[in-house]
Parts: C-alpha cells; structure tokens; sequence
C-alpha cells in the first residue's frame, strides 16, 4: 500500500533558515511552489549520474551526501538543501544522497526553481554561494 502523508508545507517552510526571514507573504507563494515527500531510512533520493530535475529542503531528518571525492559522507540536517548543484550548472547529479532515516522534504521542480530564482536575486546568489562552497574538494557542507 502506498503511504499517504500529509504536511502543513507552509510550516515546514518556516523550518529553512533560506526561507524563514521572508514575509509571511512570500512564504505563502513559495509554499505553493513546494510540494513535501517524505523520505524513508536508508531511501537513495537523489542519485550521481541522473539528470537534476529538482531541489530538495530538508523540513526535518538527515541525510548523507556521498561525495566521491571525500573520503566520508558529508551530513546535512534540517534547514539545508541539496540537488541545487544539477540545476545551476546543467549537469548530472554529483553525488548519491541518501536519507538517515525518516525526512520530511520539500521538493522544488527545476521549472518552478527557475521561475523563483529569477524573481529573486538575494536567494539566487545565496543558493549559488552554497554551491559553489560545495564545489572546493576539501570542503564538506
Ligand atoms: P546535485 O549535483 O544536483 O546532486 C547531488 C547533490 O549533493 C548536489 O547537487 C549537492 O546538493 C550535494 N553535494 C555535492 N557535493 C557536496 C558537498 N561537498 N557537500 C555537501 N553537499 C554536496
């Protein structure tokens, strides 16, 4: 049987620190854009070599990112984000991540991503620091 689960998305985007500073306004309009999964333990939600047709926040959980060139999986938590790096460059994802256990997400599809960064110049340039952070080798969040 396929689990049914039913969020406030709206209150799970108040959880991510990108999104929490904004007029409530906003937050309403992005929370249309948002749509929640939830990801179950051990779940690969995004896979290396796929095309990107999607970003993720995560609501709540953890995940892993394992990335090939780091010897150990770097953990992100509630409030990050992951799958941006596919979108911004156009390339396949560069890393398996895989849920630590149950994680409620917030999935944004590439259209709806392209359509909100374009209308917002300060999310776009933070999104695009975090990633280009996560490029450098050595570095792990
Ligand atoms: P994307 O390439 O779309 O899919 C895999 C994702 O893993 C990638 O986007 C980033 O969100 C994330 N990722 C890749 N490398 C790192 C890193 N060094 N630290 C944290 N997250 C990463």
């Amino acid at each position: 049987p396929k689990l049914d689960v039913r969020f406030d998305v709206a209150e799970l985007v108040r959880r991510v620190p990108l999104f929490a500073g904004l007029p409530s306004e906003r937050v309403a309009t992005i929370a249309t854009l948002l749509r929640a999964q939830l990801a179950l333990p051990g779940e690969t939600i995004v896979r290396k070599g796929d095309r990107g047709d999607a970003m993720f926040f995560i609501a709540s959980g953890a995940v892993e990112v394992l990335v090939p060139m780091l010897a150990e999986p770097v953990k992100l938590g509630t409030g990050d984000f992951f799958g941006e790096m596919a979108l911004l460059s156009r390339q396949r994802r560069n890393a398996d991540v895989r849920a630590l256990g149950y994680c409620q997400l917030l999935v944004l599809d590439e259209k709806d991503f392209r359509r909100l960064v374009q209308k917002d110049a300060d999310l776009q340039s933070h999104i695009q620091a975090v990633a280009e952070a996560r490029r450098q080798p050595t570095q792990s969040s």
